[in-house]
């Protein structure tokens, strides 16, 4: 089942999506059992920014009934720590790397972007234009024009493939992911979490720290598959579906819907191994259903 992104070989189409799975403090739990068993086939690190972050005031998370709403808020060592700390570790993973950025400013991401392009262990660069849980993280992503004039600055900073990161909670997402090819972008990934709130039981006053947070898990994915069926039929670069994806059947939908990786997100936080559970499903889905294969271009306007 291998696949290919942005001319990058993978063994096959599975991702984590991004902050949702801890690949180093999973290595300390597991051991190197970690590396002959990875449940992705490209991994994703967890969003960082120039500056070291605390994130958001605790509690951070709350379930629902189909789901989390998380307002972890981009907890992370910044970009020194990270390039000093966390990047030789990931760099020892068995899949493909991408590095996540999100900046507060183009030049923040510019730099991140720079600094990061130049270490060998990164393939890939996802630009998080989709934070829900900082006071600025979606104002890239929300507006075709910004998510444009972001991409063209950074677009002549690295040959390496770039990735948007679109937010579900912009008007016409389909509209930023044409910006975004545009300007230059190689994909789109899609979708970030729905901005949420959940109210701590008998106060009338809100659970999480920051007020509100972003909703992830099967309570997203008819939403998630809408709108990358929509998105996979307005741009002619990849896109990689996400939203609540907990089986290989699911898996299969976001890839007839046009979808040409999936990333799991939530399921992780439940089954660190679901991955590659998924990826045996969604495996036998595809041997099974002869003649199914992910749409073509040409066939994604049927949907
Ligand atoms: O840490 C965070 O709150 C990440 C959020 C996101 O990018 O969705």
């Amino acid at each position: 089942m291998s696949a290919e992104l942005c001319g990058v070989e993978l063994r096959g189409p599975i991702l984590n999506g991004s902050g949702t799975f801890d690949a180093i403090a999973a290595r300390k739990a597991f051991g190197d059992v970690l590396l002959d068993e990875f449940p992705f086939d490209l991994f994703v690190s967890k969003t960082i920014t120039v500056a070291p972050r605390q994130g958001n005031p605790p509690p951070r998370l709350w379930e629902t009934p189909a789901g989390l709403v998380n307002s972890i808020g981009l907890p992370n060592k910044g970009l020194r720590g990270f390039l000093a700390e966390d990047l030789p570790q990931l760099g020892e993973l068995p899949v493909p790397l991408c590095v996540s950025v999100m900046g507060f400013s183009r030049d923040e991401l510019a730099e991140l972007v720079a600094a990061v392009a130049e270490r060998d262990e990164v393939e890939l660069i996802e630009l998080n234009f989709s934070c829900p849980n900082v006071e600025t993280g979606t104002i890239m992503g929300a507006d075709p024009a910004e998510t444009a004039l972001s991409v063209e600055r950074l677009r002549p900073l690295t040959r390496k493939p770039l990735i948007v990161k679109l937010t579900p909670n912009a008007t016409d997402p389909g509209a930023v992911a044409e910006a975004a090819e545009n300007a230059g972008a190689d994909a789109v990934s899609l979708i970030n979490t729905l901005r949420g709130m959940a109210l701590a039981p008998g106060t009338n006053r809100p659970w999480l720290g920051a007020g509100t947070g972003g909703q992830s898990g099967p309570a997203v994915r008819a939403i998630a598959l809408a709108q990358v069926a929509e998105v996979s039929r307005r741009v002619g670069i990849p896109t990689i579906g996400m939203g609540g994806i907990a089986t290989g059947r699911d898996a299969a939908d976001f890839l007839a819907a046009g979808a040409a990786a999936v990333a799991v997100g939530t399921e992780s936080f439940r089954d660190p191994a679901a991955g590659r559970r998924i990826a045996a499903e969604l495996e036998a889905i595809l041997r099974d259903e002869r003649g199914f294969l992910p749409a073509a271009s040409s066939e994604r306007t049927a949907l």
